[in-house]
């Protein structure tokens, strides 16, 4: 077998697929984070930029062994607008594991990049997989990285519920004429948070790639005395991005019936058929003044009260140390940790990072 690297293109769009569809977090349903139809909706929703190195074997030309890409985006990295890169989706098909595959394509994606340059990667909580792989490239250290903030997602339990706003708040959807006092919330709001996509939300209106799937009425604004406080978005990406069911292991395939019934009425996430999706509303842009949890907490129960009807559960993603990680606590939930981690092709890239909470988008990863 011959392995060699190159830049993917949307004529591997069935390759990737394939690929994609082979692997699967192990636990009693095997689930699979699928990019259909078309992976390229999904990666210009990471960054506007992109380098997809793809590894082919040239004895099956049919199969892709492997892809992994790192997407630049602009980001608040203390207080300033910088470039930040996220490196994600490293994938190296089943059968072509531990033959220096995954270190093989990172080798290739650091001719993109110089030594300067901050990345920044998010693994589940203890999958050192793939950062041993990127520590133990070919060439000795590739790069290193740094773990430095846990990431606790809640998938909150959708139900009727009855919003609980603070006295004085009105909460509504937002509609165009809201965009320039959106924005000049934003830009007051946002950069207290270290990661925080630079938006623009005049791009919103206008169909821009990175907000596929976002229309400006998918924000909640929460007003007091006719002032912004805090925004929050809703973000259903099921025509770009699922996380379908490929099985069961047999006792949970047998009692699914059962379970989804207790789902339903006890509120939980509905377990679909085997090739079905998980039907989840991803939380993103969370903006409160002074951090207010309980307008934070309004504007959560407002989505959930409207939008969040039609789905299981709504995805929230809240950083330890950020001071509103503990609202989604308050709400039937599951959670999931994961790891963020920064990488560096040079220097150690943390002194020049202050101690601002930082701001994962769980929509872009
Ligand atoms: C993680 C992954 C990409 C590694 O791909 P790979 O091509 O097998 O990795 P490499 O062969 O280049 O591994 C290089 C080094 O990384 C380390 N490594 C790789 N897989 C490892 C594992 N499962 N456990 C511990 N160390 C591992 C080893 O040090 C390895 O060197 P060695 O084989 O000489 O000991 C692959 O296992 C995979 O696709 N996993 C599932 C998807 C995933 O977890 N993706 C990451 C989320 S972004």
């Amino acid at each position: 077998m011959t392995i060699t690297v190159r830049l993917g293109t949307p004529a591997d769009n069935p390759k990737i697929h394939d690929l994609i569809s082979k692997i699967t977090m192990p636990g009693p349903a095997e689930m699979c984070f699928q990019r259909q139809p078309d992976f390229f909706i999904g990666a210009k929703v990471i960054g506007d930029e992109f380098v997809l190195a793809v590894a082919d074997d040239s004895e099956r030309p049919e199969v892709l062994a492997g892809l992994t890409v790192i997407s630049g985006r602009d980001l608040y990295i203390s207080g300033q607008r910088r470039r930040v890169y996220y490196s994600g989706d490293t994938r190296v098909d089943p059968y072509y594991r531990r033959r220096g595959i995954a270190s093989q394509m990172f080798v290739a994606q650091k001719e993109y990049r110089s030594t300067t340059d901050l990345l920044q990667g998010i693994v589940i909580k203890d999958n050192v997989a793939p950062l041993e792989a990127a520590k133990n490239a070919a060439d000795g250290v590739l790069f290193d990285y740094w773990v430095s903030h846990t990431i606790e997602t809640s998938f909150i339990f959708t139900r009727k519920i009855k919003p609980r706003i603070p006295a004085g708040v009105e909460i509504r959807a937002a509609t165009a004429a809201d965009v320039p006092a959106m924005q000049a919330f934003f830009d007051r709001e946002a950069p207290r948070r270290n990661g925080y996509p630079c938006y623009e939300f005049a791009k919103v209106l206008a169909n821009d790639p990175y907000y596929a799937g976002i229309s400006i009425g998918d924000y909640a604004l929460a007003f007091k005395a006719g002032q912004i406080i805090g925004i929050l978005g809703s973000w259903n990406q099921k025509a770009y991005k699922q996380t379908r069911v490929m099985g069961f292991k047999p006792p949970i395939g047998l009692i699914r019936p059962l379970y989804n019934l207790y789902a339903s009425i006890a509120g939980g996430f509905r377990l679909p058929p085997v090739g079905g999706v998980l039907n989840y509303l991803t939380l993103h842009t969370t903006l409160v003044a002074n951090d207010d949890k309980d307008v934070f907490r309004a504007l959560i129960d407002w989505i959930m009260a409207h939008q969040g009807q039609k789905y299981d559960a709504l995805a929230c993603g809240i950083t330890h140390g950020d001071p509103l990680v503990e609202v989604p606590r308050g709400y039937k939930r599951q959670k999931l940790f994961s790891s963020h981690f920064w990488l560096s092709y040079g220097e150690d890239p943390r002194p020049g990072i202050d101690n601002r909470p930082l701001f994962v988008e769980l929509g872009r990863l």
